[in-house]
């Protein structure tokens, strides 16, 4: 029988094989072009984790060269055999190929270019595509692989999920542009945190509450309730939708500049539609100088000292209106049906500390991660 460790490993590795989909890239892509349409243009765009016959970064970089201005489009991929999660066959295209080598498909990685008009057609596109065998396995942290990162202007992809923090270490040591996919709860990790502290960088133009579709594995076990709703947005078959992706970047565009719309506390005493905050008010934690509020669109217009609020406030954050102070909480409070819910009427999800904790902590009862944010003066 399978013991616990295999079967964690099994799923990390499936974990790291969630292929996007080419209406998500095209959506978020020209978010940019909206705020700025020259935002790739005479760019040299990596695609780092991308096997360059399957991935729609690839498709859709190469369709859109021209569109998009580019100078260069370099693709790259991770041998099969370097992968924890191996299932894969040589496509047609390759093995039809002049340099097609039965070995090199297995143990090494491909790199697939773009910046000339190869065939004479007029124009530069996908079918310019020209391709060879890596020297190595085409491992992101490579030589081979770092070499083409500092000739690259924008580091694009949706890397391997178990990767994440040092995937963004090695994008930030170089200072290159990048639009990468995560998981939002990558937003709590320190080093993730601080980058997003410091503005340098932040998430993507598409709203973390709106569904992303991934291709996964033939066969893959996929919740029965993400499926229905992958098939809901037209994708049947090995799919499943992922209600925690969101992009990250440090690319501009337009929808963090817009602030949040709130009422000031009075009205939102008054007004607002959370019975927790109309009946109790702002309650300021036992262990920090600051008010918690549960919900973004409770935070008040007319408060200037400190407020902790959710973590997924972060996608409605506007450098102009606030400033991050930091994270508090680096635990999860657990689920407590038995413990009643004593202050904030509505949240049932917090529960009784005993002893002291470093995470936030409203009249004794821990609450979730929040981020500490101050008004802009
Ligand atoms: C989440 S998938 C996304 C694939 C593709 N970027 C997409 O969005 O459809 C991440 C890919 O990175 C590959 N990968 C894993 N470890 C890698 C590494 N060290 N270097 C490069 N690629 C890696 C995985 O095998 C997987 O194919």
């Amino acid at each position: 029988m399978a013991n616990n460790s295999n079967l964690g490993a099994a799923k990390a590795a499936k974990n790291d094989e969630f292929y996007t989909q080419y209406a998500d890239i095209q959506k978020e892509i020209n978010a940019y072009l909206e705020y700025n349409p020259n935002t790739f243009r005479d760019k040299t765009v990596l695609l780092p984790c991308d096997d360059p016959e399957w991935s729609n970064f690839t498709r859709f970089f190469a369709q859109n060269f021209e569109r998009l201005g580019l100078k260069r489009l370099i693709s790259t991929s991770y041998a099969v055999e370097s992968k924890k999660y191996k299932n894969y066959e040589p496509t047609l295209f390759e093995m039809d190929s002049p340099i097609f080598d039965a070995d090199k498909t297995r143990i090494n990685g491909k790199i697939f270019e773009l910046n000339r008009d190869a065939d004479g057609s007029g124009r530069i596109d996908i079918d310019d595509l020209e391709w060879h065998y890596l020297e190595g396995d085409g491992d992101f942290r490579s030589p081979e692989v770092c070499a083409l990162r500092d000739q690259a202007d924008i580091i694009i992809t949706n890397p391997p999920f178990s990767l994440f923090r040092e995937f963004v270490a090695w994008i930030v040591s170089s200072e290159k542009d990048m639009l990468i996919i995560g998981n939002i709860n990558a937003i709590t990790y320190r080093e993730i945190f601080s980058l997003i502290r410091e503005n340098r960088i932040w998430l993507g133009a598409t709203g973390f509450m709106s569904d992303m579709v991934f291709g996964v594995p033939k066969g893959t076990e996929v919740d029965p309730k993400d499926k229905a709703k992958a098939q809901k947005l037209g994708y049947t078959g090995d799919y499943t939708r992922l209600g925690n992706s969101c992009w990250f970047t440090n690319l501009d565009h337009g929808r963090r500049h817009q602030p949040m719309q709130l009422m000031s506390m009075s009205d939102n005493k008054r007004f607002g539609k959370h019975k927790d905050i109309k009946e109790y008010g702002y309650l300021k934690y036992d262990n920090y100088d600051a008010i918690d509020i549960g919900y973004t669109d409770a935070i008040p217009s007319d408060y200037n000292d400190a407020m902790g609020v959710p973590i997924t406030f972060l996608d409605k954050y506007c450098p102009e209106q606030f400033e991050i102070v930091g994270l508090f909480g680096n635990f999860e409070p657990e689920v407590s049906k038995t413990y009643p819910a004593l202050i904030c009427g509505s949240d049932v999800r917090f529960m009784k500390i005993p002893g002291l904790t470093t995470g936030p902590v409203v009249n004794r009862i821990a609450k979730y991660k929040r981020v500490i944010i101050r008004k802009k003066q």
